[in-house]
């Protein structure tokens, strides 16, 4: 199947009561790591930048270009969208330039009237190529100074408004935050998400933030008509943690290391990527798309 827009494959998701992984990128290993894990779990799968990361890595033409020829180069068969997470306007319209398969427009540090307008503009210049559109209402924040004891909740109408402009799937506050969540997370709010999704039926709305929620709260969400959850910080954990372990396992090993060359950064990055492997296809396996490529 290979690279596709992910509206199709999105509600399929949510018509089937399982959620695809919107799984974020930072470099060449993290892309092929991702593919890999999809690949084996047989899972359809976004494979998105942020604006930070796409600028990181050279450019949105350079991930769109590294994607598409890692899934040609893997043999990948599963259907794997290119998409831009959190994008603002222009990265959105840039992004439909260069060829990604999925878009969001993150517009929700606008009046939610200017959101809504710009969102609709998005949608038609998007649809115009088969590109499907994720957009925001409210804000999904992060903990800042270990404060955030519960993340925004999306006004209903304002979700309800949002739906209406043509979007494929819509990121919706419902208690939930980006980065790790502090201590004092009072957790998702599915009261709120059972009111968004009676207000929306059928429509599949997306989960960010899915670092570190609870697997019980992750799939009752599932159930109420989360379809797609966004997963970066739990990846970066455990790419790090292996790394971390790698070094700790080469100091105390100095000698045998260098003489396996394993100060080669093939080798060197190995444990740490294979990590992220690992955490994709339990992530795959937690939201219930192994299998529905
Ligand atoms: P986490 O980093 O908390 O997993 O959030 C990822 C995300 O929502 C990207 O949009």
């Amino acid at each position: 199947m290979g690279i596709v827009s992910a509206e199709k494959f999105v509600q399929a998701a949510r018509d089937n009561g399982y959620a695809v992984g919107g799984f974020n990128t930072n470099n060449l290993e993290w892309t092929q790591a991702i593919l890999r894990a999809a690949e084996a779990k047989k899972a359809p799968v976004l494979i998105q930048t942020s604006m930070g990361a796409a600028k990181y890595m050279g450019g949105y033409k350079l991930c769109k270009q590294l994607i598409e020829t890692l899934v040609e180069a893997m043999g990948i068969t599963v259907p794997v969208a290119i998409h831009l997470d959190h994008g603002h306007y222009e990265d959105a319209l840039e992004c439909i330039e260069v060829g990604y398969t999925s878009i969001m427009f993150d517009g929700s540090h606008l009046p939610v009237e200017e959101n809504i307008a710009k969102a609709k503009e998005v949608v038609e210049k998007a649809h115009a190529k088969g590109i499907s559109v994720e957009a925001e209402v409210g804000t999904i924040g992060g903990e800042e100074d270990g404060i955030v004891g519960k993340g925004e909740l999306a006004p209903i109408e304002d979700a309800k408004a949002m739906v209406a402009t043509g979007i494929d799937f819509l990121a919706a506050g419902i208690g939930n935050i980006h980065g790790p969540y502090p201590a004092n997370w009072e957790g998702l709010d599915l009261d709120h998400l059972k009111k968004l999704t009676e207000a929306v039926p059928g429509f599949p709305i997306v989960l960010h933030g899915g670092s570190g929620i609870p697997d019980d709260q992750i799939k009752e969400a599932i159930r109420l008509g989360v379809a797609k959850v966004n997963v970066n910080t739990e990846c970066q954990i455990a790419f790090a943690n292996a790394t971390r372990q790698f070094v700790r396992d080469y100091d105390a090993n100095e000698a045998d290391y260098d003489a396996k060359k394993l100060f080669d950064p093939r080798k060197f990055l190995k444990p740490g990527f294979d990590a992220i492997t690992v955490a994709v296809e339990e992530r795959i396996d937690v939201f219930g798309s192994e299998g529905k490529a």
